[in-house]
């Protein structure tokens, strides 16, 4: 069966009442119109989950499901207590929080979050009934030292062994990080030979690998996405910049939706 894809919209630091208002607005009206074949996400920052929650279940089609999900960009380690700022899964669970991004490039980089933590992350969320979306992907550094395939492994590896056949039930996002924000994406047959090389490591895993939707992320827009979503197995995208502008957003969800 031909799985649906996944369009993920990363806010990253961005937003307000009133901008989020207007661009949930379009985009919920934009969903209701074209009721798209395909799953949407959008990974909010915490103080927006409870207003961004208001548009999920607004969302809601015919047999009553969500078409627009509610997701956030990190989850805590740990089950509770003494951790200043940190949220955990079952806070965000508690707000019908369906996705939760883990790993993110961004938080490896500036927050040293490692491979071990990042898979702590994605039990806990697991846990707690959120799909964590798991991201991997190499530096520009590693890009051109050929060493693209071994970090994208190791980085999956981690995940794995922490969470066994659990691993079906993740969501995982290649981002080459000099692709992110650069507006240098990666090509469709350069992405789709990293994917390939993520699906065979998971069905070493589990037998329910084609389960796994590999998401890609990296300077994905409204020009660009169709191209990328027609590869074998690039599943979806997780998109930044572009899921900050309503008609963009929901030019990339059509894409998806073919
Ligand atoms: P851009 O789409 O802005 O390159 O960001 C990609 C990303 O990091 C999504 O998580």
């Amino acid at each position: 069966m031909k799985k649906n894809k996944l369009i993920a919209g990363n806010w990253k630091m961005n937003g307000s009442f009133g901008a989020n208002q207007r661009l949930m607005d379009e985009i919920l009206t934009g969903i209701e119109a074209r009721k798209p074949a395909c799953e949407i996400a959008v990974c909010v920052p915490f103080p927006y989950l409870v207003q961004v929650q208001d548009y999920q279940d607004r969302s809601r089609d015919d047999s009553g499901e969500p078409m627009l999900h509610l997701g956030a960009q990190d989850v805590s380690a740990h089950k509770a207590g003494a951790y200043t700022g940190e949220v955990s899964a079952s806070m965000l669970r508690e707000l019908n929080v369906a996705y939760a991004i883990v790993g993110h490039s961004e938080r490896r980089q500036y927050h040293f979050e490692s491979d071990a933590l990042v898979a702590e992350k994605a039990q806990q969320a697991l846990a707690a009934g959120i799909t964590p979306i798991v991201c991997v992907g190499e530096t520009l550094a590693e890009h051109e030292a050929g060493q693209t395939e071994s970090v994208v492994k190791r980085q999956l590896a981690a995940v794995i062994h922490t969470n066994g056949h659990c691993i079906s039930e993740i969501v995982l996002a290649y981002e080459p990080v000099w692709a992110i924000g650069t507006g240098q994406t990666a090509t469709p047959e350069q992405a789709q030979a990293v994917h390939a090389v993520l699906r065979a490591q998971l069905k070493a895993a589990t037998e329910h690998a084609d389960r796994v939707k590999i998401l890609y992320g990296g300077s994905m827009n409204a020009a660009n996405a169709a191209s990328l979503l027609g590869q074998p197995d690039i599943d979806g995208g997780l998109i930044g910049g572009a899921s900050l502008k309503a008609p963009d957003f929901l030019t990339i969800i059509a894409a998806a939706s073919v």
